[in-house]
């Protein structure tokens, strides 16, 4: 069993949108998949409750091993203790601001010898500091998702973005085959 920890301790870095869109990606392939939804406000829990999911999502760790290749824990905002998995994905957000924290967190970890995923998401391509980042980034092995209001769009409805209801929105197929790519290299080319 693979055992992924979304994280990033600023608030509003996408952790939520990566671990509810990677464990459907993982569904997509072949894998049964579970989220542990760590934050007190329960984003990922939420989604559950919209009964759209191919997959659990719960709030506490489950006491016994449970019967899925992946489990994907949706740390929450302002928590600086690096999670116990090996493998850690970390969404940020480009702006200043967001990098800042983003970098501290990063460095802690790398500090304690985990396998890092970095993600850049969100990009604001009118803004040439961030498309700069995101390109820099992107040349370090960084995965980037770009700025889309689907993600707004299956939020909303609780849905992930592989969900059929989402057959038809905006560049969806580009969208899809991001979090498919992001999805076999975090379980399959990263132990
Ligand atoms: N690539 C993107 N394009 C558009 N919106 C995005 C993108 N990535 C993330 N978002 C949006 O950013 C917002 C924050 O994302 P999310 O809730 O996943 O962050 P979080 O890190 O889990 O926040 P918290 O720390 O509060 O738990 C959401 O509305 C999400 O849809
Ligand atoms: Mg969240």
């Amino acid at each position: 069993m693979k055992v992924i920890d979304i994280f990033n301790p600023k608030g509003g870095n996408g952790k939520s949108m990566v671990a509810i869109n990677l464990a459907a990606a993982s569904v997509e392939l072949g894998k049964k998949a579970m989220v542990v939804c760590q934050d007190p406000q329960g984003t990922s829990i939420l989604y559950g409750k919209g009964g759209n999911m191919p997959f659990s999502v719960v709030s506490d760790i489950p006491k016994s091993k449970p019967d899925v290749d992946v489990i994907i824990f949706d740390h929450p905002a302002n928590v600086w203790d690096i999670p116990e998995g090996n493998l850690l994905v970390m969404p940020f957000k480009p702006p200043r601001d967001q990098y800042a924290t983003f970098i501290d967190a990063y460095k802690k970890a790398e500090a304690a010898g985990k396998n890092i995923v970095t993600i850049v998401t969100d990009t604001n391509q009118h803004r040439r500091d961030e498309v700069e980042l995101t390109k820099a980034m992107k040349k370090k092995g960084a995965f980037v998702l770009p700025s889309s209001g689907v993600y707004g769009r299956a939020a909303s409805e609780y849905r992930t973005i592989f969900d059929p209801a989402l057959n038809k929105a905006y560049k969806i197929s580009e969208r899809r085959r991001e979090f498919l790519q992001l999805a076999t290299h975090v379980l399959i080319e990263v132990k």
